[in-house]
Parts: C-alpha cells; structure tokens; sequence
C-alpha cells in the first residue's frame, strides 16, 4: 500500500516507519501522559501500543509501571531497547503489528496509545484494561490549525469521536479545542482522552 505523510509518498507503512526512525529525534512525552501523570496508578502493567521511539514507554518505566512497548517497525524497537539500557529501565519492546496481535483481554492496568489511530483496535483496548485501568489516548483530528500529521483523514478523528469510541469506559478527561478561541495557543491538532475501566 502506498502511505502518505505530511504530503510525502513513502512505500509500505513498515517501510515508511523503518526510514523515518533510522535517523529521527526522539519526541517528548505526550501531553495526554504528562499533563495527567497524577491519574495514573501506582504501579502495575502498562502498555505503549504503536509506541515508535519509545517516549511513552520510556516514561512509563521510568515511574515504575512494568511497560511493554510494541510497534511494527523493527528500526524503532531497536532504538527504544537501546534507550531503555542507556537510561537504565526495563521495558519490554517488541515487533508486533498490533492490528493482527492486538493485546489479550485483561492485562493491563495502563494503556498509551499516541498518534495512531486504527479503530478496529477499540474493542480490544477496552477489554484489554484490567478493573481500574486507566487508558490514555491522543492522537490528530480532522479540525486542526497546522499541517501536522497523516494527510488521510481516515487516521484523524472526527469531532468528539474519541468519546463516542470509548464511551464504555468511564471519562476522566477529554480534552479537543479544534477552532476555537486563539488559535496560537492552546491544544491543537489533536484530541486527547484519559478514561478507566470499572
Ligand atoms: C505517528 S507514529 C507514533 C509513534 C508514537 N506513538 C509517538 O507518538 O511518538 C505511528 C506509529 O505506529 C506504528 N504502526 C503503524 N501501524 C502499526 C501496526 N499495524 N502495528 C504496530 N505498529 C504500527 C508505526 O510504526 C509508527 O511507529
């Protein structure tokens, strides 16, 4: 399949990811983690789902959790395995398409998903959450303000969609300011949803 990103014509998605990770700078964290680090449990079994270079995980052990981070490109699990014992943390990273593995039911107390949207996945993440579990998403919607992100607007959400696509769960926070007020500023391009499982 041919990909775009940003405008770019890249290969097969693999491919795509396995050329864009060979070189790139590691993101920070997301905001969605970072600007609520105080809903997350004290410890247990978290999971970085499409987790790239690893930010997520990286900070997820860091606070304790028992991470796993899982993405399809080869290039970045090396990379996060390679950052985890530079910075010495455990997480356990794997070469995984998450979409044909998608995580078992019940075994995890944290789950991260940030910039990857597959809404097939919705029913598994929802039961994958253990009782109390905490699921942290943010990723790019339709309404945005700058050219970041997939130009595809099948991987961007709809108004409100994280919402209605976990509305099993319950809300902690939701967070999509798509155009409105002062547009420098704020959170933009993305929406971000905190939301636990009974
Ligand atoms: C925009 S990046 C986001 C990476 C990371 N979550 C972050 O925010 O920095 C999307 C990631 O999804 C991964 N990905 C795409 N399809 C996948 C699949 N089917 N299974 C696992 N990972 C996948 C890519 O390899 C890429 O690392």
């Amino acid at each position: 399949m041919v990909v775009r990103y940003n405008g770019v014509v890249m290969g097969t998605d693999a491919e795509k990811w396995d050329s864009r990770y060979g070189d790139a700078t590691q993101a920070p964290p997301a905001r969605v983690l970072t600007e609520n680090a105080h809903l997350l449990p004290a410890g247990g079994a978290a999971l970085d789902l499409a987790c790239g270079l690893g930010a997520n995980a990286l900070w997820l052990a860091q606070r304790g959790l028992e991470t796993d981070a899982w993405d399809s490109s080869s290039v970045a699990i090396d990379r996060v395995r390679a950052r985890a014992e530079a910075l010495g943390v455990c997480v356990h990273a794997e070469v995984r398409d998450v979409v044909k593995c998608p995580p078992p039911p019940h075994c995890f107390d944290v789950i991260v998903v940030v910039r990857f949207l597959d809404r097939s996945l919705t029913p598994h993440l929802i039961e994958a959450l253990r009782p109390g579990g905490v699921l942290y998403y943010q990723t790019f919607t339709r309404t945005y303000v700058s050219d970041t992100g997939p130009s595809n607007p099948e991987y961007r959400l709809r108004d409100n969609e994280l919402v209605s696509m976990f509305s099993a769960l319950h809300l902690l926070v939701y967070r999509e300011e798509g155009r409105f007020g002062q547009l420098d500023c704020g959170f933009r391009d993305q929406a971000m949803l905190v939301a636990a499982r009974f």
